[in-house]
């Protein structure tokens, strides 16, 4: 354990020094870790030196402010040194009475991320891997309300022969809400798509009839542009025809925890149910999802799980609000960097990347090249003229190692995307990067 304390911080020290993405050495010497399983035991310690001499050089230094890609937070001090401290606890947080400090902490992360939102009172919810199992569980409580006000028992019956159920969602949605209804039989194409804007927000011009048995899915931050459906337009008339408002927010909404940010989020507190991450903006470290429901009772009524065997007492048992039966106590670790921010660490996060990624556009800006959206928060869109020289300059910067882009298309452009997302990133590690980035278009 001492070992692997003294290599894990060996390699956070060292990490700023090296390229971003690994070499490619590093990644063929993972060859080292195949093979047969040996037929007799290996010492504990020589295990973890193979780890670290062959695993840690081919790892993706995510964790020195300089990674850009997708939307991939780092991991604050307090998360991951908790994140240690469960793993030599093992906790099942199935169950209370299995785990009675994972179930709490996650009970009260819970609430700290409801509050983070000015969400209602009484909202409750499950922590879960990621925005993609957060929407799954968020929709398979709208799942559930929506049957059942027609009569139909979906845990018991199943989707054969029940009343029909109208998805509606944003020409721009993630396609993890996509993966989401296909998992709860909704149909990843049986879906209605409302035109977007040049930011890829739902038009509410253009949204069709919604009743009683309606899911409208809404984004809060678009993963390329980082932009918000207008839900102070949409929700209101929304809620009052009866239908379910569900929200993905993997990012986009800890906005809310901003007083400066705070606006782009007016609206999205009228929904039922919410989709987030600790593993993007909070900074959480892997895995960490969040979802939230106004009724608590509806997602318990999706996700509860009874036999004889499992104890269940008046207390909240945390499989009986999400997917997973046994589970690690991931709860913890999002308590712990909650905790470790408050109100205002969280707010500086959203400030200081928001603030970084304005830097980088003006930078790209006034070099010559192309923003391709509004930089309302932390996500920016560049093109560096043609597709192939975009796509140049992106493999040439990876190569470089200074820092790490991926590559997009946005409504027909070819683009490089910066998602500042590290509570570590500086004003030194944009500049760095700024110039690594002009350097590649100029060689590009
Ligand atoms: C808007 C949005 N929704 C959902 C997801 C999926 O999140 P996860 O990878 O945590 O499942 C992402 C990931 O980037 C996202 O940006």
């Amino acid at each position: 354990m001492k070992r692997a304390a003294r290599d894990a911080t060996d390699y956070l020290e060292a990490v700023d020094a090296r390229p971003v993405a690994p070499s490619a050495e590093a990644i063929l010497s993972l060859n080292a870790l195949r093979g047969p399983l040996p037929p007799g035991p290996t010492n504990a310690e020589a295990v973890l030196r193979l780890l670290h001499e062959f695993g840690s050089p081919a790892t993706m230094a995510k964790t020195n402010g300089r990674f850009f890609g997708f939307v991939t937070g780092d991991c604050l001090p307090a998360a991951l040194a908790a994140s240690w401290l469960v793993s030599a606890w093992d906790q099942n947080a199935a169950h209370h009475v299995q785990s009675p400090v994972a179930a709490q902490l996650e009970e009260t992360a819970i609430d700290w991320v409801r509050e983070s939102f000015s969400l209602p009172k009484g909202t409750g919810g499950a922590v879960v891997t990621g925005a993609t199992m957060a929407n799954f569980s968020g929709l398979a409580a709208a799942r559930h309300t929506l049957l059942a006000r027609a009569g139909w028992d979906v845990e018991a019956d199943g989707l054969f022969g029940a009343p029909s159920i109208t998805v509606v969602v944003g020409g721009e949605v993630h396609q993890s809400v996509i993966k989401a209804l296909g998992l709860l039989g909704m149909g990843r194409s049986r879906i209605v798509r409302i035109p977007v804007d040049g930011q890829g927000r739902m038009r509410a011009d253009a949204l069709p009839h919604l009743d009683a048995m309606t899911i409208l899915c809404l984004q809060a931050g678009n993963v390329n542009t980082g932009a918000f459906d207008p839900a102070a337009g949409i929700c209101p008339a929304a809620r009052t025809a009866g239908a379910w408002i569900h929200v993905d927010g993997a990012f986009g909404l800890w906005a809310a925890a901003s007083p400066e940010f705070r606006k782009l989020t007016a609206g999205f507190e009228l929904a039922d149910s919410w989709a987030t991450d600790g593993h993007k903006w909070p900074n959480i470290g892997y895995d960490c999802g969040i979802a939230l429901v106004r009724e608590p009772a509806a997602l318990r009524a999706a996700m509860s799980i009874q036999a004889a065997y499992l104890v269940h007492t008046e207390q909240r048992d945390p499989s009986n609000y999400g997917p997973e039966l046994s589970r690690r106590a991931r709860g913890v670790e999002l308590w712990a960097g909650l905790r470790s921010l408050g109100r205002e660490g969280m707010a500086a996060i959203v400030e200081r990347t928001c603030s970084h990624a304005r830097r980088f556009a003006a930078g790209l800006k006034s070099a010559g090249y192309e923003i391709l959206n509004d930089v309302v928060i932390n996500q920016v869109l560049v093109s560096f003229g043609s597709p192939e020289k975009t796509l140049r300059t992106i493999a040439r910067l990876q190569a470089e190692g200074t820092c790490w882009c991926g590559s997009t298309v946005w409504q027909g452009h070819t683009a490089m995307r910066i998602s500042v997302s590290s509570w570590a990133t500086t004003e030194d590690d944009v500049d760095r990067s700024l110039s690594a980035m002009l350097k590649a278009a100029a060689e590009a």
